[in-house]
């Protein structure tokens, strides 16, 4: 038996709206990863066709690299998943290392046979955004996400719906805090460089997701987890909103879970 599966431990918590949401907290940042590549194995395998909604951030890294190596063992195809990324920064061009669309691909998509055309990140394009906004929301009702992947900022955050963001928005623009921001200064030299505003899916489409599974690891997520667990539900910390959502599952480790 995997250590995963001795050591990862799940608390079900009946929902008031009916749904279960799943609590799993594991020993640290590879369980975390593990234990949300095998909910993603599980659903590829039963569903070769599945549309999957992607996060980017430092979090998601070790569950791609386990899909990743889960096809080239042959587990899992890519070929017919279709997926649709939560957000794209606004002022880097997609070739911008930095760029979403860009660390997917180094991150995910170059390493597995998914088709290019099944591939579906936000368009940042100033010139034709508000039309590519409507593109992408219209094709987001169009294919139910089957399985959201989601991170958690410092602040609550998920996606870049920041703290204030209404509950029922599709995609949208919207600006970036100085929080989030700071906390994405590690991927750049300079603050400056940071970019300040972002597509985003709204909270409203990503609770359409038949199943959403949240991951954070560390300290610094510990008191978003805990407020999103156990405090009120409110635009205040979006994550909050997940506890609506019938099919939850929080992946944590035990950092992350510090407050519970
Ligand atoms: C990224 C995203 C963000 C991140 C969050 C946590 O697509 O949607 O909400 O999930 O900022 O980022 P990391 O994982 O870098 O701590």
């Amino acid at each position: 038996m995997k250590l995963v599966d001795v050591y990862c431990f799940c608390v079900n918590e009946k929902k008031s709206k009916g749904g279960i949401m799943e609590l799993i907290i594991c020993k640290n940042y590879e369980e975390v990863s593990q234990k949300a590549s095998e909910i993603l194995i599980e659903q590829l395998i039963r569903k070769p066709n599945s549309i999957l909604g992607l996060a980017t951030g430092s979090t998601p890294v070790g569950l791609y690299n386990k899909l990743i190596e889960a096809y080239k063992r042959g587990q899992v195809s890519f070929k017919n998943v279709i997926t649709f990324n939560l957000d794209e920064y606004l002022e880097l061009d997609r070739r911008h290392p930095e760029s979403y669309f860009s660390f997917m691909h180094k991150n995910l998509f170059n390493h597995i046979d998914i088709n290019e055309d099944n591939i579906h990140l936000p368009s940042n394009n100033i010139k034709t955004l508000e039309g590519d906004i409507k593109t992408y929301n219209d094709l987001l009702k169009l294919h139910q996400v089957d399985v959201q992947v989601l991170g958690i900022g410092s602040n609550g955050h998920i996606g870049f719906n920041e703290p204030g963001s209404p509950f029922e928005n599709e995609t949208f623009a919207t600006k970036l805090t100085e929080q989030t921001r700071n906390d994405n200064l590690r991927f750049f030299n300079h603050i400056d460089e940071v970019p300040r505003s972002a597509v985003t899916m709204g909270i409203g489409t990503i609770m359409r997701s038949k199943k959403i599974v949240l991951i954070a690891t560390g300290l610094n997520k510990a008191d978003a987890i805990f407020k999103m667990l156990k405090g009120p539900i409110t635009t205040a910390l979006p994550a909050s909103a997940l506890r609506n959502h019938p099919n939850l599952a929080v992946i944590v480790d035990e950092l992350a879970a510090k407050n519970l």
